[in-house]
């Protein structure tokens, strides 16, 4: 951990487009989920880049609608799903199949970039079957996304349980081409997708016989988690690097109000935060900032150390500076002498996880008063509500995944009827406030990431001064959003090693007791 890295300029660029690209309301914020750290990538190493010759791109045609039998219902769309065969044992001996849940966005990002679930094929001889969720990539109802994303009659079969229902049958079909009826499927995904992986498992336990589910926060809905969950661990990242540095965020927030009420305030903050655009609102400039400090907590993975990085440049900026000058030094960290975008957050018609958001994966999301680094801002449904309805002319039902899907004391449920399924978190991972952090039962488990360091010294333990070995456990909080499910690397430390070995056993243990259906 004493190590700093620096921002490469390629990270730079990356961390500025993420906060580019998920433009979205702050109660929108879950649109920073995404199984992978696509956008802080910096280094591809050709490990982790799948060779195009390995996997097949296929379509299957797919049923529009799963739940209804009006004529409209047995349109078809094209559903592309990528098969890669290259650790493939056979149907013959039962090999599994791990079926990568597609998430929201491209499915082509995730078979390229490969991640742990070559690993994974790799150990058990296992086909990998990825399938791109429904109105993402080219899997488009109506033939093109601008048809699909016309409006709310186009868009209304777009949801969780029609994507759920469209793994079913791709797998199914992928199955019996294959000739691989009696292999069992383990679904895999991470964030949104590791939610659908968990979901599948318990919606379709006669197709699939496991699941991994990383950083899947299937408990951040209404009543489930408090709404400050994401914030309270951003906070607590910052926090546990730099009490000072957590304290000049916390602070800076009044700063700015009180400097945008001085006369040409706004053009005064302007120049100074080099913003690319001129404020209009103080909003946008700490919405940037917030969603800037969200996004290095979710993705501060034990190489980059992005807050750390950011951090020692407040610090260093000295006790006496002017707090917006200390903020200004952690910014020039991230963009250099670049300016820094700013933009007002606002729902996107043609941003598919904004549609989601308006109608059944409502996470509110929101900050108390002195709860967390942030000022208060409460989440507000009527607000949120309204926006989802002038961008899409729905109404959001925040009441409906956790009766779809459960989640109200999930401990008692999933210990009656659920099994196979891993729950894994990094736990400086905001998201990890929704996850599922107990375990269940003896195969419905939580697996974080963490490590136990035993910590020895001597000590004086009394007055004549005798020396003793002491030893203190401490325990680190460590791993960020779906690190998991990344493709290790040769830098990985030991315990994100150990538990990935962990999952690999757990999996491993399910599939030696995994009987043939129908033999005798
Ligand atoms: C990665 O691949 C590229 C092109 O295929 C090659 O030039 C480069 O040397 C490789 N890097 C490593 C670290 O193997
Ligand atoms: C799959 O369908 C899409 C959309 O119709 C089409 O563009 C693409 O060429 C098809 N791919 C294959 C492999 O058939
Ligand atoms: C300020 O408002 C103008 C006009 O609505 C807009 O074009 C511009 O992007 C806004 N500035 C910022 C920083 O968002
Ligand atoms: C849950 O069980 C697994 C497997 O036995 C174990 O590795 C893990 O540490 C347990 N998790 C918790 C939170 O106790």
């Amino acid at each position: 951990m004493a190590q700093l890295h620096h921002f490469s300029i390629l990270k730079v660029s990356l961390l500025v487009l993420i906060a580019l690209t998920y433009v979205s309301g702050k109660s929108f914020r879950t649109t920073k989920l995404g199984a992978r750290n696509i956008f802080l990538r910096t280094t591809v190493d050709n490990e982790s880049t799948t060779n195009s010759e390995e996997y097949e791109v296929y379509n299957y045609t797919q049923t529009l609608d799963h739940f209804n039998f009006k004529t409209e219902s047995y349109t078809t769309f094209q559903q592309r799903y990528v098969v890669n065969s290259k650790y493939w044992g056979g149907p013959t001996n039962n090999s599994p199949i791990f079926l990568y849940a597609g998430a929201e966005s491209d499915i082509m990002g995730d078979v390229q970039y490969g991640g742990f679930e070559h690993v994974l094929a790799s150990r058990f001889n296992a086909l990998l079957v990825y399938i791109e969720h429904r109105y993402y990539g080219t899997s488009m109802p109506f033939g093109s996304k601008d048809k699909a994303y016309k409006n709310a009659d186009t868009l209304g079969y777009f949801s969780s349980e029609q994507a759920l229902a469209d793994y079913a049958q791709t797998i199914l079909d992928v199955k019996k081409k294959m000739s691989a009826e009696n292999c069992p499927v383990i679904v895999i995904g991470g964030s949104y997708g590791g939610m659908l992986a968990s979901w599948f498992r318990l919606k379709y336990p006669h197709i699939a016989y496991g699941a991994l589910a990383s950083s899947a926060p299937i408990l951040y809905f209404s009543g489930l988690t408090p709404e400050n969950g994401y914030s309270s661990v951003v906070s607590k990242d910052f926090k546990s690097i730099s009490t000072s540095c957590y304290k000049t965020i916390r602070e800076s927030w009044f700063e700015i109000d009180r400097v945008a009420l001085q006369p040409h305030g706004l053009a005064h903050l302007s120049r100074a935060f080099n913003t690319c655009l001129p404020l209009n609102t103080t909003h946008e400039l700490k919405y940037s900032l917030e969603l800037l400090y969200d996004v290095m907590a979710q993705y501060d993975n034990p190489t980059d150390n992005n807050i750390q990085t950011f951090c020692k440049a407040t610090d260093g900026a000295g006790e006496k500076t002017y707090i917006l000058d200390k903020i200004l030094s952690g910014l020039a960290t991230i963009y250099g002498d670049r300016c820094h975008d700013v933009f007002d957050p606002s729902i996107s018609k043609d941003f598919g996880w904004d549609w989601q958001s308006c109608t059944e994966m409502v996470m509110p999301m929101g900050n108390g008063e002195d709860d967390t680094m942030f000022q208060a801002d409460p989440f507000d449904l009527d607000k949120y509500s309204k926006k989802c309805e002038q961008a899409f002319g729905v109404t959001p039902r925040p009441y409906w995944a956790p009766i779809e899907f459960g989640g109200y004391d999930i401990k008692t449920v999933l210990e009656k009827f659920a099994s196979n399924i891993i729950f894994s978190n990094g736990l400086r991972d905001p998201y990890s406030s929704g996850g599922v952090l107990q375990n269940i039962s003896d195969t419905v488990v939580a697996v974080y990431t963490q490590e136990d360091r035993v910590v020895s010294g001597w000590q004086i333990v009394s007055k004549i001064a005798t020396l003793e070995l002491t030893m203190v456990r401490v325990i680190y909080i460590l791993g960020h959003h779906c690190l998991d499910v990344e493709a290790p690397t040769a830098t990985d430390p030991d315990w994100l090693v150990a538990q990935r070995d962990t999952e690999i056993k757990i999996i491993e243990g399910w599939l030696s007791k995994y009987t043939v259906p129908n033999a005798s």
